[in-house]
């Protein structure tokens, strides 16, 4: 699979610096890429991964250093010229607009037009067809964005960087959001792409991924590079410990738990999601405090909307919620949140950050009122505040350069790093756990795991809510399968792989356990 030793470099950085302040997001930084290959850039949060990528697409400007594109030293003023040197970003974050069909969004900006101010549909969908079955891109142009699974949205992201003639493919964290039946359709379409003679620079923190996808990997750490590997001959372990600067432990050590009185009783739930249709069809199940229950399942099986109804944040239709014999049914997220319910959303940039806000701000944010904080409601104490921010930042290791900076912009993991350290922190009798470890880097994850086993065996009652089957799989104490918004079956935490994979696809349930 790897690239001849001798293909050239389609795109090399040298000596790249870029200071933001209090901080160097890159510091000398000689990245070589080589034509026709899949080059992995992995590093810890905050390595500077992002910035790097940014400043080669013409988002960031570099204080030195420079960028040359097949051997030649290019200028890169902004995105225009990236474009025009062939260089084509897929962002961590999509750009998409939703209400437009992928035709239209793909052609954004660069319309054929039938005569002036009309956009010839006819033209844009042929050209889009050939494009897609040229790569292998199954793709409906006349689909609407917002409808689409994410998987399909981030495909017609690629489509458009291949329309715009892109020869260098930058993807940054392409499969943090992607289903693992996703990210294997991906990587099929990154291997077609190079086929074709396509470069692609791969962002990610799963290293298994990498690993099967790349052909080298460069590793940073704190801004500069601290390794190049050539990915056959490295291992895991490996590359985290160059990109941490200490041996990992890639497995999570736990003793059994010692469960106690129920803490949340579910009874017969249904909701809806966002477009009106039922997502929960009557989910019952107990959780125990001390214990942590893992929700396993298909992206799109009810375990988004359940969390959110569970924390207060989308309205059940029916069936009840108990918290210790309390009915909290219809409570809404701040009352939730003061009868003891903490809450790691999914979607860090819509529900769990307000981006402008100071990370110190971040880390209160929704316990505003509470009486550590403030005096009669109004004034907030801001020297306890300060000090609990402090804190917070080191225990989680937040990277920033302050606890004024504005959260946005602090690296795409150490956002995700405020959330888990401000609910964790918050001492909750119930943590709803959605995707805790989404974006995080490997020491993080580490970290973050330790920390749920820890809650776990103070008696808070964890529901995990994740993608990653290894991750429910190696933390839960009991697994709940959902499958088109029902638990169809409770299995114990050591179940097998395939009987879970079994039971999340709609089979296996003739043998059910029962569920609790
Ligand atoms: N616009 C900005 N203003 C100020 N600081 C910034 C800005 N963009 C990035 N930084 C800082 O630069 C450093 C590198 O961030 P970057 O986003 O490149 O990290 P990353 O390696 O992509 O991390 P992650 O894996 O978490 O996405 C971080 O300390 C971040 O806080
Ligand atoms: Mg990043």
């Amino acid at each position: 699979m790897s690239a001849p030793p001798a293909s050239p470099f389609a795109v090399e950085t040298r000596g790249i610096t870029k200071a933001f302040p209090g901080v160097v997001a890159n510091s000398q930084v000689d990245l070589a890429v080589r034509a026709g290959e899949i080059h992995a850039l992995v590093g810890e949060n905050g390595a500077g991964k992002t910035t790097l990528m940014n400043i080669l697409y013409g988002l960031v400007h570099p204080d030195s250093g420079e960028i040359l594109i097949d051997g030649t030293a290019a200028r890169i003023a902004g995105p225009r010229d990236a474009i025009a040197h062939g260089i084509g970003m897929v962002h961590q974050h999509f750009m998409l607009i939703p209400v437009f069909t992928v035709g239209e969004n793909v052609m954004l900006g660069r319309e054929p037009v039938a005569a002036p101010g009309f956009y010839d549909h006819a033209r844009a969908r042929q050209e889009i067809e050939t494009l897609t079955r040229q790569y292998g891109l199954a793709l409906d142009p006349d689909a609407r964005m917002g409808d689409l699974p994410v998987g399909l949205q981030q495909r017609a992201e690629i489509v458009k960087v291949l329309y715009r003639g892109a020869k260098i493919l930058i993807l940054d964290e392409p499969t943090g959001v992607l289903t693992p039946q996703e990210s294997t359709e991906l990587f099929g379409v990154l291997r077609d792409l190079v086929k074709t003679g396509k470069t692609i620079i791969f962002i990610s923190h799963k290293l298994r991924e990498v690993l099967e996808i790349s052909d080298r990997i460069t590793v940073m750490r704190r801004g500069k590079v601290v390794g190049h590997l050539v990915t056959k001959d490295t291992t895991e372990q490996e590359i985290a410990t160059l990109m941490v600067g200490r041996e990992v432990l890639l497995r999570v050590d736990k003793k059994p738990a010692a469960p106690g009185a129920v803490a949340f009783r579910v009874e017969n739930l249904t909701a809806s999601s966002d477009r009106g249709v039922p997502a929960l069809r009557g989910v019952s199940f107990d959780l125990h405090h001390g214990e942590i229950l893992g929700i396993a399942g298909v992206e799109g099986n009810g375990q988004s909307e359940l969390v959110e109804v569970l924390a207060g944040t989308r309205h059940a239709t029916g069936g009840r919620v108990l918290l210790e014999d309390r009915d909290v049914t219809t409570f809404d997220a701040r009352t939730e949140r003061d009868a003891g319910i903490a809450f790691i959303p999914e979607d860090r940039r819509g529900t769990g950050l307000v981006l402008s806000y100071s990370v110190a701000d971040n880390l209160i944010l929704g316990r505003q009122r509470s009486q550590a904080f403030s005096w009669r409601e109004l004034v907030l104490r801001l020297a306890a505040v300060r000090t609990w921010a402090r804190r917070l930042v080191k225990e989680f290791d937040i990277r920033t350069p302050n606890i004024d900076t504005a959260a946005r912009n602090l690296s795409g993991g150490n956002q995700q790093k405020i959330i888990v350290a401000r609910e964790m922190a918050s001492r909750p009798r119930v943590l709803l756990a959605a995707q805790p470890t989404r974006g995080v880097d490997i020491g993080a994850i580490e970290f973050i795991h330790r920390k749920l086993i820890a809650e776990r065996d103070e008696g808070t009652a964890v529901l995990l809510v994740s993608a990653e089957l290894d991750e429910i799989r190696s933390l839960s104490d009991r697994i709940a399968v959902i499958y088109e918004g029902r638990i169809v079956s409770i299995e114990p935490g050591d179940a097998p792989e395939e009987r879970l994979g079994l039971l999340m696809t709609g089979g296996g349930v003739e043998t059910r356990t029962g569920a609790a």
